[in-house]
Parts: C-alpha cells; structure tokens; sequence
C-alpha cells in the first residue's frame, strides 16, 4: 500500500514559507525546523532580562526541554494550519529571534503577529523590517482582511515598531493577560485592514 501523504494546512502564502524562505533586505524568515532548539535557546536564555516583562513563556521555568517541545509543537502547529511560527536569521546565518502568526476569529479569521529579537541584536530594526515584511506578505492574499498587534501599553519598543509598520490603535484591553507573577496586565490592540473598493 502506498504511503498516504499529509496534505499541509493554511493558507498557501503561508504553506509556502516552508520551501521558500521570505527574504527581506537583511533578513530571512522562515517556518521551525527540527534542531532549531540548539539556536533559539541561547538566544532566550542571553534575553531572558528583556523577554521575561513581555512574554508569558520567558520564565526561569524554561530550559532545554521546554524549548525542545516549543519547536516541535510549532513544527506540528504549522504543518495543521493550526499557528505559523516563524524563526528570523540574518543573511549570514546568525539567528536573530522568533516571529510568526497567530491564527485569530472565528466567523471572519484574522491573524495576530507576535515577535521577539534576541538582545545583542536589538535595535537595529530587525523587528520592524520582519513585521513590515509579513504584513506585505499577508495582505498581498485577497482572503486576508486584517492583521492585529498586542502591545503591553509599557513596552515601549513593540509599541514603535507597531506605530512603525503603520499599525491603527483601536483600543485598550484591560486586565487581559496574566503575567506569570501573578499581575494582570492591560494590552494595546492595534490593526491593519485592508482598505475597503471604493
Ligand atoms: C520589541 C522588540 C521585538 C523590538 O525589536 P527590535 O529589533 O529592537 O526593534 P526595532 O529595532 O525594529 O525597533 C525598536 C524601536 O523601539 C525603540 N525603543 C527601544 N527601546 C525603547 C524604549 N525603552 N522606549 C522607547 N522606545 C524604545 C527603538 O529606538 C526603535 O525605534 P526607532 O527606530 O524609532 O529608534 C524587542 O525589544 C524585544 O524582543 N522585546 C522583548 C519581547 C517583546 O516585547 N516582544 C513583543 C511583545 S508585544
């Protein structure tokens, strides 16, 4: 009997990143791949002091192994369709941190990028280069209407790249993520749409 193949979820510009990596002028993004552990773990644990006030997952909690199974579990996620993570290099190689997309909504999908850029590497507009790289990407696909940011209204620096790619404010969530210290934290939302045909 012949091998069944696994037909790949999500939308094709994004099945597509998988055997084509997106360029952008000094970066390279591309889909999780089996291994990657060994790049982006270091790369959290040298950022850990800047990650830890913004990201749930930035704990003295993760180690090897739960970087480990978030490699797998976003290589699983994006073969279903299910999340689109996405790793950033540098031209040369270098790992530069993690972007990607989160699937939104429910009558009408949507999608939320999130990002985070190691930080002997930061400032440098690396953040902002991918972001405005995906939004293109995104919105270069007719069934894609609008893509959303959420910002800590105290992160300063992902609130500029924000403004940076052109991103709208459209309101204040308050007391909508547990941070794992135990505080309840507010966050800024901030989307593009595509422009409705006059
Ligand atoms: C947010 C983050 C991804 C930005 O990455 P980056 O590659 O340094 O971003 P860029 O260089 O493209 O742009 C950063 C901008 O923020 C500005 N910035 C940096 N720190 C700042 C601060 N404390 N206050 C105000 N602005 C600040 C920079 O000057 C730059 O703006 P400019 O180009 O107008 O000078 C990075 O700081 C990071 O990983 N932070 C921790 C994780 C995180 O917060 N992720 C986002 C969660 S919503």
């Amino acid at each position: 009997m012949k091998p069944r193949r696994t037909v790949p979820a999500g939308p094709g510009w994004l099945r597509a990143l998988s055997a084509k990596p997106l360029r952008t002028r000094r970066l390279v993004l591309r889909p999780p791949r089996r291994g990657d552990d060994r790049l982006v773990y270091p790369a959290v644990r040298e950022s850990m002091k800047d990650l830890a006030p913004w990201l749930v997952w930035a704990t003295d909690a993760y180690d090897e192994k739960a970087c480990r199974a978030y490699v797998r579990n976003a290589m699983r996620d994006y073969a279903a369709g299910r999340g689109f993570a996405l790793f950033m290099f540098a031209h040369d190689g270098a790992f530069v941190g993690g972007t990607g997309l989160h699937v939104r909504g429910a009558s009408a999908r949507y999608y939320e990028i999130g990002y985070w850029c190691r930080s002997s590497m930061a400032g440098r507009g690396y953040a902002t280069e991918a972001v405005k790289a995906l939004l293109r990407l995104a919105f270069a696909s007719p069934d894609v209407s609008r893509i959303e940011i959420r910002c800590d209204p105290r992160n300063h620096a992902s609130e500029r790249v924000i403004r940076k790619c052109g991103l709208k404010l459209e309101g204040r969530l308050r007391k909508i993520v547990r941070h794992h210290d135990g505080r309840l934290c507010d966050h800024l939302v901030f989307a593009k749409v595509r422009r409705a045909r006059a």
